[in-house]
């Protein structure tokens, strides 16, 4: 099976990469932003006729939450008219599109996990123009599947995790939010189920629409970190003594954020047969890798 992936040196992209690479059944054609610009239709356009992929996995996206606020127009051009580029081409030649979204699409305010067809209604410009992308694809290309995920971590580019490891270096005492609650999401548990969805797909299920993926265990960004720590502790010189949980008034960021973005996955379950992952085991095997990034 031919795929191509968008985003090849993001969190979620770079981990499909190193998955597919290890496996023969799947050629890889995995561009980075600077080799196809979603912007830019005429390079999707040479693309796809090139490498007459089976499907396209879309991981590329305009992803600075805070930042996006100010560089809004930036973040509609590539999460909304990036996403219509791919969806229009994709089914000019008939191909598939896989595309990632987000729990930022919801405000936050229910108090059981979010179901796919709950109303969005995004707090921030992000969440504002990824539920546009994610209108633009359903209207454009009906052979589609939108992934929601939440709170990814990996080995690769920056995320919470990393950060937390730094921050754990310098200070003593760490302040973290504990009124908002999510799931962390591995990158590598995402690849895996984009490309377990995409090995169905090709064999003909081609069950299109909006599902839920992400972990099974919801905590706030508070308990999270102290895992983080916990675990980082064995391979890092960490000198953090406490970590202290604040409100979201206590950090107030440009953009606002659900309190409350928990996913219910069970769709994804009794159709592509996919459970949602475990967090914790996954943090360890990426601190793990981490710390072998840092030592080389
Ligand atoms: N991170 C999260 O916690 C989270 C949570 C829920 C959903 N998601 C969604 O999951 C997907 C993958 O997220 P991620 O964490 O892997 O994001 P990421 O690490 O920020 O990777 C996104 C990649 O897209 C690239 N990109 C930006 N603009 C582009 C363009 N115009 N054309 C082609 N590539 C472009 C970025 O390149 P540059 O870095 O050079 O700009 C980056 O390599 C995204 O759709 C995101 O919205 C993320």
């Amino acid at each position: 099976m031919k795929i191509l992936v968008t985003g090849a040196q993001g969190q979620v992209g770079h981990a499909i990469y190193e998955l597919a690479k290890q496996q023969y059944s799947y050629q890889l054609f995995a561009f980075t932003k600077s080799q196809l610009d979603i912007v830019n239709k005429e390079k999707i356009n040479q693309l796809l006729a090139a490498h007459t992929p089976d499907i396209v996995i879309n991981t590329a996206a305009y992803t600075a939450v805070d930042k996006a606020e100010q560089e809004y127009e930036l973040a509609f051009a590539i999460n909304r008219d990036g996403v219509k580029n791919l969806a229009i081409l994709c089914k000019q030649y008939q191909i598939p599109l896989f595309h990632i979204s987000t729990d930022y699409i919801f405000d936050g305010t229910k108090t059981s996990p979010y179901m796919e067809e709950d109303p969005a209604s995004p707090l921030n410009i992000y969440g504002q123009s990824k539920w546009q992308g994610e209108i633009a694809l359903r209207e454009c290309h009906e052979q589609h599947i939108i992934l929601r995920t939440s709170w990814i971590f990996s080995q690769f580019g920056h995320n919470f995790v990393k950060t937390i490891l730094h921050l754990a270096q310098q200070k003593k005492t760490l302040t973290i939010i504990e009124d908002q609650i999510g799931c962390p999401t591995p990158a590598t548990a995402i690849a895996e189920t984009l490309l377990n969805m995409a090995q169905q797909v090709y064999l003909g299920k081609r069950l299109w629409g909006t599902y839920h993926y992400c972990s099974d265990h919801a905590v706030s960004w508070y308990e999270f970190a102290k895992e983080i720590i916990q675990q980082g502790q064995q391979f890092f010189p960490l000198v953090t003594e406490q970590v202290l949980p604040i409100s979201t008034t206590d950090y107030p960021t440009p953009a606002m954020r659900p309190k409350y973005s928990v996913l219910n996955t069970n769709k994804l379950k009794t159709t592509y047969n996919i459970n949602a992952c475990s967090w914790q085991k996954a943090l360890s095997d990426i601190i793990i890798q981490i710390t072998n990034a840092v030592k080389k």
